[in-house]
């Protein structure tokens, strides 16, 4: 059997194209469609690709792409996103996800990006490596036949359906003023908008190809299920940019004949649930987290974002698996913040994993310090702190990867 020692990593080349892929595959329990395949290496390039290798087979895999993604206070930030990580059933649990991730994290250091993020396929793996939750997603359920409007709600009508092809410029320009305002939502790149418009048969998961409605401010993609009797409509995705967009929207989706049951993953902030006369008509059937971040270079990351407080404090960051932590003076003013290594005493201790949850305002710092989570040597320091990390939007993941 060989140890982490006999493995190297090293950048990968074309010739492990066809391992990774397999790896991949092996990893996740799933099978890439030849539909699919191209735009996989278009969005995540193999000069990007980090492989551990045992003699000449690879065994494990990382791969990342810089992404800007929108931080409170509408700014946008590169950000590393790491994705396809992935260790052959065969030699599994001897380090080799951690040589990987070392060696990431030093690809990133050196790329002087602030951020690393990426989706989770288990929550037990990387709060070793510095990450935590970051950004929480809800999925509902709405039995359609139940879910009248309020005499409130209004309809202002404007909704029109099309193809996905005529209507993906404007789907486009939609994403993009949406995406410059919600925290956590990534640019989409032109290889994810091709692999988004392909509608790849494994997205479809036995269900249509997508269906598309379009309002000036807005779009839904759907698709229709028939299966075991039961008729469902999956919102695949949808952007509202105003109140009136989205009232429209839901007008046309809960007007769907034969449709039983609506599933959709909504924002924490969405308004749908209020629109609806029975609340209970919308069930929520999974919550979970949908991106994980960790801080790479703290005063970066801190100054990066736009605060709703003032603050004057003092921060000692205990990093567990680089050396990012340090002890950090963190002022702001008007939302503007400066950070700083200094030698005060903090005011407040904790991992860096718990800057990672609070970074997009999905987590409350008093909630993290009620958990033993933040060492609270100055509680007026603590309630600055809670309320200058929130976020006036929910955060929202933009896309997947
Ligand atoms: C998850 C996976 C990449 C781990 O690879 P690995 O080489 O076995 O991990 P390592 O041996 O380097 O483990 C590093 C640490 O993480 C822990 N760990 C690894 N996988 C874990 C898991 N699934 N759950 C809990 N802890 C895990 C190890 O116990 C070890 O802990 P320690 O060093 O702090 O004592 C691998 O099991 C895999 O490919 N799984 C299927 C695909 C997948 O889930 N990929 C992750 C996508 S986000």
């Amino acid at each position: 059997m060989a140890s982490a020692k006999s493995i190297t990593v090293r950048s990968a080349t074309s010739a492990d194209a066809d391992a990774i892929i397999g790896l991949q595959e092996t990893g996740f329990g799933m099978r890439y469609g030849a539909d699919e395949l191209p735009y996989r290496w278009e969005l995540f390039p193999i000069e990007r690709s980090l492989v551990a290798v045992d003699g000449d087979r690879v065994v494990g895999h990382t791969v990342d792409r810089t992404m800007t993604v929108t931080v409170p206070g509408e700014r946008q930030v590169p950000a590393c996103g790491v994705s396809g990580v992935a260790v052959a059933p065969t030699h599994r649990r001897r380090g080799i996800l951690r040589e990987l991730y070392t060696a990431q994290h030093a690809r990133t250091e050196a790329d002087g990006l602030p951020l690393t993020i990426f989706t989770a396929s288990e929550a037990t793996i990387y709060g070793r490596f510095g990450y935590d939750p970051a950004i929480l997603s809800t999925t509902i359920s709405i039995d359609r036949r139940r879910a009248e409007f309020r005499s409130t709600t209004p309809d202002p009508g404007g909704v029109e359906m099309a193809t996905l092809a005529e209507a993906a410029p404007h789907i486009r320009a939609i994403y993009e003023r949406w995406q410059a305002t919600v925290p956590g939502a990534q640019v989409r790149p032109d290889a994810k908008w091709d692999l988004f418009f392909a509608d790849v048969e494994r997205h479809r998961d036995g269900a249509t190809t997508l269906f598309t409605l379009v309002h000036p401010d807005g779009y839904a993609l759907y698709r229709r299920r028939w299966r075991d009797g039961r008729a469902t409509a999956s919102v695949w995705e949808y952007r509202a940019l105003t109140p009136d967009a989205h009232a429209a929207l839901w007008r046309v989706l809960l007007g769907l004949d034969l449709v039983e049951t609506i599933d959709v993953e909504i924002a924490d902030d969405d308004p749908l649930p209020y629109l609806l006369a029975d609340s209970r008509a919308a069930r929520v059937t999974d919550r979970g987290d949908s991106l994980w971040a960790r801080l790479m270079d703290v005063p970066a990351a801190l100054t990066a974002r736009r605060y709703r407080h003032d603050l004057d404090t003092v921060l000692a960051v205990h990093d567990p698996f680089r050396s990012a932590g340090g002890t950090f003076a963190l002022r702001v003013r008007d939302g503007v913040a400066e950070c700083e290594p200094t030698t005060r005493p903090a005011a407040l201790g904790l991992d860096i994993n718990v800057l990672g949850a609070l970074y997009f305002g999905a987590h409350r710092a008093a909630s993290l310090a009620a958990a033993h989570r933040v060492r609270v040597d100055d509680a007026a320091a603590l309630r600055n702190l809670d309320v200058a990390f929130t976020s006036e939007r929910a955060p929202e993941l933009g896309w997947f990867f």
